[in-house]
């Protein structure tokens, strides 16, 4: 594979979205082609992707063992419904549930698949409502999570602003801020409240961290009041981080895991695992999905992990990003850097985000910036030493010329807030 060349502008699209809704903003860019680390535009312009389609892509474009599966399968048998069974869902389900465990040893639970992030999270919802029984409904989150646009997801999102035009959002959602035990602590109500669900890393609000004892104390709080303790793993999951799961690091065992982006490469693909005795709670007919589970989207889950699980790729990230971060730490603007494995955010000096994140892709970078001051990296897992210098170097004098521009901000850094061009 030969490095991007640096395009002299983003490629105008000369493809006619006349007949798509307008729920996206329009697009700088429009890709045609990728390979690995490097996304091709309309053009033949050539860039490198250090964002994989909002970190989903984590082998990369176009990674030959998955486009192999997939291909094999789409000639064999894509779907049946779950009306009946195929041989390839049970498989992944087993392989995830080793994978919950640490990688070894089976965790001991049982899998819901979906098509998206929303949808696992939808699935954990019900089945906390299922588990606790009749008036024990509510779900306590964190404001500025982000947990999908579906409404019960949408109204689990700490984000107001997201929700404000669908009001009113369904019954049953508390919010607290993130990282308070505290607030958590009054908001539980055991009489209440069913479950705590939590990004154990804010991915969408800026790759916020929390200290390290938050959610060892969420866990204890919940156990202690017999309320299911969901994480949502959707961005952090499946290596990322540099654990197959983020709550691997933090040594806690969750009641719920959801997950989706990275399980199928690119492929729609969502899942929701749960404790054995949590997942009894659904019974035929509780919960469904036409396209979940179907052979297709699990011969892409199934070849994904198989390469994940061959090349330790919670390993790759942990290593990649220790020097992502470095190269980051040492640039122009930037006041500090946080985050795990290979999900980093460089956070500025000042609210010059969105035009790095524009003069980057003009210098073939794609970034994204979920704040107006923090721009947000989740390359592939894969991604080379050569490639990680190179997004780094195409950055450095476009911060250093943007940080000039802009000066320093006045008052403190806020951790959290609304996003500028973050959709998810
Ligand atoms: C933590 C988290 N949860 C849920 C979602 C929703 O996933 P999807 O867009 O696949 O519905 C996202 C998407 O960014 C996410 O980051």
């Amino acid at each position: 594979m030969t490095g991007p060349t640096a395009p002299s502008g983003a490629a105008p699209s000369a493809v006619d979205r006349s007949a798509l809704m307008h729920n996206y903003a329009e697009p700088a860019v429009t890709f045609v082609r990728g390979e690995g680390s490097t996304l091709y535009d309309t053009e033949g312009r050539a860039y490198l992707d250090f964002l994989s389609g909002l970190a989903v892509t984590s082998l990369g474009h176009a990674h030959p063992v998955v486009a192999e599966a997939v291909a094999t399968q789409a000639r064999t048998l894509s779907h049946v419904s779950n009306i009946f069974g195929n041989v390839v869902g049970p498989d992944v389900a087993v392989t995830l549930d080793r994978l919950v465990g640490g990688g070894s040893e089976r965790a001991g639970g049982q899998v819901f698949f979906a098509n998206s992030g929303a949808e696992a999270n939808e699935c954990a919802l019900k089945l906390a409502r299922r588990w606790a029984g009749p008036g024990r409904f509510r779900v306590v989150s964190t404001n500025d999570a982000f947990h999908g646009r579906t409404l019960a997801a949408l109204a689990a999102t700490g984000q107001f602003e997201k929700q404000a035009a669908f009001a009113p959002m369904p019954e049953g959602f508390d919010h607290v801020p993130y990282g308070d035990i505290k607030a958590m602590d009054g908001a539980v109500d055991p009489d209440r409240v069913a479950a705590v669900l939590i990004e154990p890393i804010l991915g969408e609000a800026g790759v916020v961290v929390p200290s390290s004892d938050y959610l060892g104390a969420l866990r204890q709080l919940c156990t202690e009041r017999n309320v299911l303790l969901m994480v949502d793993e959707i961005q952090t999951g499946l290596g990322r981080t540099g654990r197959w799961f983020a709550f691997h690091h933090l040594g806690i065992e969750p009641d719920v895991v959801t997950m989706a982006k990275a399980l199928g490469n690119g492929m729609p693909v969502g899942a929701c695992w749960a404790r054995a005795e949590v997942a009894a709670a659904f019974v035929p007919g509780d919960h469904g999905s036409t396209f979940g589970g179907q052979p297709l989207a699990m011969a892409a889950a199934q070849a994904t992990l198989a390469v994940m699980e061959a090349e330790d790729v919670p390993a790759m990230a942990a290593a990649a990003g220790a020097r992502l971060r470095d190269g980051l730490e040492r640039l122009p603007g930037v006041d500090h850097v946080r985050g795990e494995g290979l999900l980093l955010a460089a956070v500025l000096v000042n609210d010059f985000a969105g035009p790095a994140c524009a003069e980057s892709l003009r210098g073939g970078l794609v970034i994204n910036a979920p704040r107006p001051d923090v721009l947000r990296f989740a390359p592939s897992l894969l991604v080379s030493d050569a490639d990680i210098d190179r997004a780094v170097q195409t950055l450095s004098p476009i911060l250093a010329r943007l940080s000039a521009a802009f000066g320093f901000r006045d008052g403190p850094d806020q951790e959290t807030g609304p996003g500028t061009t973050s959709q998810s």
